[in-house]
């Protein structure tokens, strides 16, 4: 059987199916015993053995314990370890991400790490050098870690935290019961969760933070989407005063240095919200455990010091354990285990899009006779998109009215847009447009992005000759007038890279750009016109 691992970049922690990640933890454990019983064997079972196979770590973002764990961890592997240093590097000269990158594949590496400010920056390079691979005949395809992107996710933390849990839960996926505490706005490590806890059959989750650092409601939704129950507190003496304490908690470190100057004058009182005292300690369940991914302020950390020495210390095992996850991370994307699993079918959501979203329905099967009149004449020949942001107001409608007709290119000739209001009160708008232009797939295509839900008539000899129903396509991608709104996207054009815009439908009816997640209304993904 080919080994599904071999060559698979980790963008966001999804990107690894739950079974995948399952195996991936019992991989750690053989590994952890292996090391600490000395197990030479055992440990060279992961052993990638290859000084000329290219580990290449490129921080663009500070970072000790990550850097340094897939620094050692590539070592485990007796591999060539190379690092961009990016302060004398020629992205400093203007250089895209993408020729730096696919000139470093092509110097026989083949796993790059890479932290940076820009969100969803690996999944953009997977792509890209995946292609420089080819066309160079290079006889590997370069695969990518993302070790941190902005504000957006840290896969290889919620590895190495998901696997510290489960230590504490007896390696048990039943169920989770987990406080987030701390700076969770900014903080990647908790963001990875809403999809990271997945792994898990039954999740609670309790959100501690005062709202300047709450959780960005996106996640909360991807989270309760996921059907994990939210609870969410102010500070954790709320939660401790209100709250069914959970035995397990998650600390993060106030972001400072991603934090605007408003809140950052509030920090210190933001910083005692989410700041461990002694006097909660009798509030605390037996048997709890507390982890931090880890740096924590020398002078303020958010669990103090005096807490090292207790039974809550689950940190510093946290830590450690990151190198062994890297070790068995770099192992299976190398291809030195991972035959051994079997992968579970449907569990990538490629499956779905393949699925239809365009839908032609017998217009006989309608009411036949329906005219749509062009305001005094009925229609003999053209288009009719009607039921047009239904539920709206009649403002909305008319703003996106305006939208659909320029991202159709339907601003010229005759016709007219109006807003009725159905027999259930709801308004709804449509678009008439007399001898209109033949609409071919890819203005399908186009109208599904910008108008899901509507319908098209086409009008030919005064009927409706073809009628589509339009729903959300499962992928937006290929038209140049997409722009995602995250300013810290790769793909934004602010930062330059070229990079096109493509979105992918979330199950509660988003567009979430393909490369940093951010989800958008169809109304939204659009560049902006003058
Ligand atoms: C975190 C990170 O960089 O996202 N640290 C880490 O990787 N261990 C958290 C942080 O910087 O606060």
């Amino acid at each position: 059987m080919s080994n599904v691992f071999l060559s698979r970049s980790l963008n966001v922690i999804d990107d690894f199916s739950i079974s995948e990640r399952r195996y991936f933890f019992g991989k750690v454990q053989e590994l952890k015993n292996a090391i600490i019983s000395n197990d030479e064997k055992g440990m060279d079972k992961f052993r990638i053995n290859d000084p000329d196979f290219g580990i290449y770590e490129v921080f663009l973002e500070d970072s000790t314990r990550t850097k340094e764990s897939f620094r050692n961890a590539a070592e485990f592997h007796h591999a060539k370890v190379s690092e961009l240093l990016s302060s004398s590097s020629s992205i400093n000269k203007g250089e895209s991400y993408a020729d730096t990158f696919n000139m470093l594949s092509g110097y026989h590496n083949t796993i790059f790490i890479v932290r940076s400010r820009v969100e969803g920056l690996t999944r953009w390079l997977s792509e890209e050098c995946g292609e420089y691979a080819k066309r160079n005949s290079l006889p590997y395809k370069p695969a990518f870690i993302n070790a941190g992107d902005g504000k957006h996710e840290h896969p290889t933390q919620e590895l190495l935290d998901e696997f510290t849990f489960l230590e504490d839960l007896n390696m048990d996926f039943s169920s989770i019961h987990i406080a987030l505490v701390g700076d969770l706005y900014h903080g990647r490590t908790v963001h990875s969760k809403a999809d990271g806890l997945r792994i898990f059959d039954k999740v609670k989750v309790d959100l501690i933070a005062p709202d300047e650092l709450m959780m960005p409601e996106a996640y909360i939704e991807k989270m309760k989407e996921n059907g994990f129950e939210v609870n969410i507190y102010p500070s954790i003496e709320a939660y401790l005063k209100n709250g069914d304490i959970a035995k397990l908690w998650y600390f993060t470190r106030p972001q400072l240095e991603r934090m605007g100057e408003r809140i950052l004058q509030k920090q210190e009182i933001l910083r005692e919200a989410i700041t461990f005292r002694r006097d909660f300690l009798p509030y605390l369940k037996e048997g709890t455990k507390f982890y931090h991914p880890l740096p924590r302020h020398k002078e303020h950390p958010t669990i103090p010091t005096w807490l090292d020495k207790t039974e809550l210390n689950g940190w510093e095992r946290q830590a450690i354990n990151g190198m062994y996850c890297r070790i068995v991370l770099l192992s299976l994307i190398g291809g030195k285990i991972g035959d051994d699993y079997t992968p579970v079918p449907g569990e990538h959501d490629e499956d779905r899009r393949t699925e239809e979203y365009i839908i032609r329905v017998e217009p006989s099967g309608e009411k036949k006779t329906k005219n749509y009149s062009e305001g005094v004449r009925p229609i003999t020949d053209g288009i009719v998109i009607d039921h047009i942001c239904k539920g709206d107001t009649p403002g909305e409608i008319r703003d996106h009215m305006r939208l659909i007709s320029s991202v159709l290119g339907l601003d010229e000739g005759r016709g007219g847009e109006w807003i009725s209001r159905g027999s259930d009160g709801q308004y709804k708008g449509i678009i008439f447009r007399p001898g209109c232009r033949p609409f071919e797939r890819k203005d399908l295509k186009r109208l599904a992005a910008v108008a899901p839900h509507c319908t098209l008539n086409i009008i030919r000899n005064g009927r409706v000759e073809e009628k589509y129903r339009i729903h959300m396509p499962p992928r937006i991608y290929n038209f140049d007038d997409l722009c995602c709104q995250n300013d810290a996207c790769i793909s934004h054009p602010s930062n330059g890279e070229g990079v096109p815009a493509a979105f992918y439908r979330t199950p509660d009816g988003h567009f979430a750009c393909a490369y940093c997640g951010k989800f958008h209304t169809f109304k939204e993904i659009w560049k902006k016109r003058p």
